[in-house]
């Protein structure tokens, strides 16, 4: 197994779902490239990247870096670390220096950028996609229409934050997880706390 991300490194994915992160990229990585949406400090990047590192293939990490509605001054989980000298969150720099400490660098590849933006000019074929994004419906859908048609029939699609109980968290990758399943393209492949597995059938 590999080491964990150090408890410096910020983020929001537990060792366990981390590590359930690294099992599937080890195997999708041997089926196409791994995507994550949602790099934030790069804690689930670190993971995925060892397992790319063990199939031979890489992660791009797609993040505008900006933070989503929840990180922003004011928000639940903002952090005052993470703002730039013009006021705006800012996790690049803290992102490239724990994938650089981690020993990574070589199996990412960084997309600064949002999904919307990329979604016309990048069209990867892909054995893993990671959505951890922004947790709006309208994120969370644009996210899933952009990227789950380029998972190759074997290939993983991993979403964070599911909770099936509304009390229990928000709804938006929980609806993704629904309409994933119920397109008949996916049947469930394990979970791990709010991490959930789907593999892709055809
Ligand atoms: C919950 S954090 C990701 C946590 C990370 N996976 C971890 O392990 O700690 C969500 C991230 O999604 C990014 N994000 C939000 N909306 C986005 C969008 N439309 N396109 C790209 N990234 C976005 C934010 O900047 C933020 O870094």
């Amino acid at each position: 197994m590999p080491a964990p991300p150090g408890p410096d490194v910020r983020g929001f994915l537990s060792d366990a779902e981390g590590s359930a992160l690294y099992e599937a990229a080890c195997y999708a990585g041997t089926i196409g490239p791994v995507l994550e949406i949602g790099s934030w400090c790069g804690r689930s990047t670190i993971w995925l990247a060892q397992g790319a590192r063990e199939a031979g293939t890489i992660v791009f990490a797609l993040d505008h870096h900006r933070g989503s509605e929840e990180h922003q001054p004011g928000e639940m989980f903002h952090d005052p670390d993470l703002i730039d000298g013009d006021g705006n969150v800012d996790t690049l720099r803290e992102f490239r220096r724990n994938i650089a400490r981690a020993d990574v660098e070589a199996h990412v590849i960084p997309i600064v950028a949002g999904t919307a933006q990329v979604t016309r000019f990048f069209r990867p074929q892909l054995g893993m996609v990671f959505i951890d994004g922004g947790h709006s419906i309208e994120a969370a859908l644009t996210d899933w229409r952009s990227f789950g048609q380029c998972l190759l029939p074997g290939g993983i699609l991993a979403i964070h934050d599911v909770f099936t109980d509304a009390g229990a968290g928000g709804q938006a990758p929980y609806t993704v997880w629904r309409l994933a399943l119920d397109s008949g393209l996916y049947k469930e492949h394990g979970a791990t706390e709010s991490l959930r597995l789907l593999l892709r059938l055809s």
